[in-house]
């Protein structure tokens, strides 16, 4: 897709109409589709998305204010792209990926972003005179946050290593290697459209653990696959996110904030700034990329910021790494679509979107998958996007459509946020169709109870859940012990396993074998409390038993202590053996 990257001099036209962040521009005979345009003495960056006669519609990533009739219209030969460097790591940029943190992004107009000023420590891994193949890695730059950024050979080049810079400190404008007369420097350009190629993709095998007890035990996610989050209006997406993004197990972040407020952008700035890294003591924010577009920031850059994203997560999976990109929320990036739609006169589509929204949310999350890459080496980019249907309607066109191109829909429940059961992942709402390959994979790595530990939790509370619905109707008290104990069995499961409260400082997180011990402790606690019931002891007895304190107390072990977890198992079985 798109043009080639270059197509001859630029030529110079001029802006003719301007409405919002649509421009018509005339004078640019040969312009194609998708080109990059320069609007006004500025520059403001521009994208041509329509050709009609001799009037070019351009959709400007910029605010247009002053942009006026005859101002020139540079027509730049290449497509919209974006510069990767090892500057992005650890550091905020907008929806073009030109950096936040030096000066607001309007004291800074042009279509090119300034690589953050500094040198960078180059570690050589090829001599002159090797052949190396394309997408192989020629060098490193080792990064603060554990993360090497590698210099790889561009793709389509193969041949021999002509120049190799030796080690030392070098800027972005330096050459570093020359391959078949091919210089390869710091930072290097990519459309934000065209996936990056890869050799193949293979499935999905291992998963993206993500901290969450009730992601990774009952709604798994692999490396490469894709997940949405729907939830309507404060149900704690942004909470949700958020916590992934600061303990999942993926080398590389990348954050994507898409029209939310300014002010939560802030907080997950300083957050991920304060926050140590649990596998290297370091900063995590020097592993993690943020790309910023908040809802005071032109429109249209929000456009491309999801596409940015995935570049940048495609770029670091190319070096090897398992990438992961969190955009919240799709449906402000929606927004920016259907305001470009209105403006441009095309025919609206469903609700006001254009008709290529579904088209535009298969190109975000068709990027997603674990690859070989050129250079024969595995890596991954997982999409998990957050998705805010009006009215919490999850039939409305954004919802809609991204389900069809999700492995996974974690759903947030409007009654379970408003009785403060966080994360508020629906059990009956929410899908993974990656848990049985995954049950396979923990099969074989080391944790043979995985798939059984889910199957149990998923048949207990959908009986649960029935029997509360009959609860409502009889009341309680007239139901059978053994199913008082299942309905008992349900409310252990969604207090001890499901609900994990961010704010606390001991369970905002939960390893692997930590929320395994966890559930088989509430499994044997709960068919504890069956046999009891079996052996005669009146259900209200058992239901007197304080466990919710018992189970509190066995999540607030240390991390990874599962024997903590086990010893207290068996001081809720001896609070229940005194019973009898
Ligand atoms: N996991 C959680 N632990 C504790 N509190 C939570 C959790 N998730 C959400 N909350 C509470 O719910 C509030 C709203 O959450 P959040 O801002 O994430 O919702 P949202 O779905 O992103 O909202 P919006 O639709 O406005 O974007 C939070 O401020 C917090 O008080
Ligand atoms: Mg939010």
């Amino acid at each position: 897709m798109g043009p080639g990257l270059s197509t001859g001099p630029p030529g110079i036209g001029r802006v003719r109409r301007v409405s919002g962040p649509l421009v018509e521009v005339e004078g640019l005979p040969g312009v194609a589709v998708a080109e990059l345009i320069g609007l006004g003495d500025l520059g403001l960056p521009a994208e041509v998305v329509a050709i009609r006669g001799g009037t070019i519609s351009v959709q400007a990533y910029e605010y247009t204010g002053g942009l006026a009739v005859g101002d020139p219209a540079t027509a730049l030969g290449r497509p919209l792209s974006v510069r990767l460097a090892p500057d992005l790591l650890g550091g905020v940029f907008d929806g073009l990926l030109r950096p936040l943190t030096d000066a607001p992004v309007w004291l800074v107009p042009g279509p090119d972003r300034r690589v953050r000023a500094g040198t960078w420590q180059w570690r050589p891994g090829v001599v002159t005179g090797a052949s190396v193949p394309e997408g192989s890695v020629l060098g490193a730059l080792p990064g603060d946050g554990g993360v090497d950024y590698r210099i790889l050979v561009p793709a389509g080049i193969t041949g021999p290593v002509e120049f190799v810079a030796p080690p030392g400190a070098y800027g972005v404008d330096d050459v570093l290697v020359v391959v078949a007369g091919t210089p390869v420097r710091l930072a290097t350009d990519w459309p934000v459209r065209r996936p990056r190629p890869v050799r193949r993709r293979i499935d999905a095998a291992a998963p993206l653990v993500t901290g969450q007890r009730v992601l990774d035990a009952v709604f798994p996610v692999a490396l490469g696959s894709s997940t949405a989050v729907p939830g309507g209006f404060g149900t704690g997406k942004t909470m949700l996110l958020q916590q992934i993004a600061k303990w999942c197990t993926a080398d590389v972040i990348v954050y994507v904030g898409c029209g939310e407020r300014g002010n939560e952008m802030a907080e997950v700035l300083a957050e991920l700034a304060a926050l140590s890294d649990p596998r290297t003591g370091r900063r995590l924010a020097d592993r993690t990329v943020i790309i910023a577009n908040t809802s005071n920031m032109p429109m249209m850059a929000r456009e491309t910021s999801i596409y940015t994203g995935v570049t940048v997560a495609e770029h670091f999976r190319d070096m090897g790494y398992d990438t992961v990109v969190i955009a919240d929320s799709t449906s402000r990036w929606a927004e920016g679509l259907r305001e470009f739609a209105s403006r441009s006169g095309a025919l609206p589509a469903e609700e006001g979107y254009p008709a290529t929204l579904a088209s535009a949310l298969a190109a975000f999350y068709e990027r997603a998958g674990r690859v070989v890459t050129l250079a024969g080496a595995e890596g991954s980019v997982t999409i998990i996007g957050a998705v805010s249907p009006p009215g919490g309607d999850t039939t409305e066109p954004v919802t809609a459509h991204t389900q069809r191109f999700v492995r996974g829909v974690w759903s947030l429940d409007r009654d379970l946020a408003y009785s403060r059961h966080y994360p508020a992942v629906s059990w009956a709402g929410s899908f993974s169709r990656d848990a049985d390959s995954l049950g396979a994979w923990y099969a074989t790595n080391g944790d043979v109870g995985w798939g059984g530990r889910r199957a149990a939790l998923m048949s207990l509370l959908a009986q649960a859940d029935r029997l509360a619905d009959l609860a409502e109707l009889v009341g309680a008290g007239s139901l059978p012990d053994h199913e008082r104990v299942a309905l008992l069995a349900g409310r252990l499961i969604r207090e001890a396993v499901l609900q994990q409260n961010s704010l606390s400082s001991n369970d905002a997180h939960c390893a692997a074998p930590k929320t395994a011990a966890l559930i088989d402790s509430v499994l044997a606690v709960v068919e504890r409390c069956q046999q009891l019931v079996g052996l005669g002891v009146p259900a209200a007895r058992i239901e007197e038993a304080d466990f919710s304190a018992l189970l509190r107390a066995a999540a607030e072990v240390t991390p990874e202590d599962a024997l903590g977890v086990t010893v207290r198992r068996d001081k809720v079985l001896a609070v229940l053996a005194g019973l009898r």
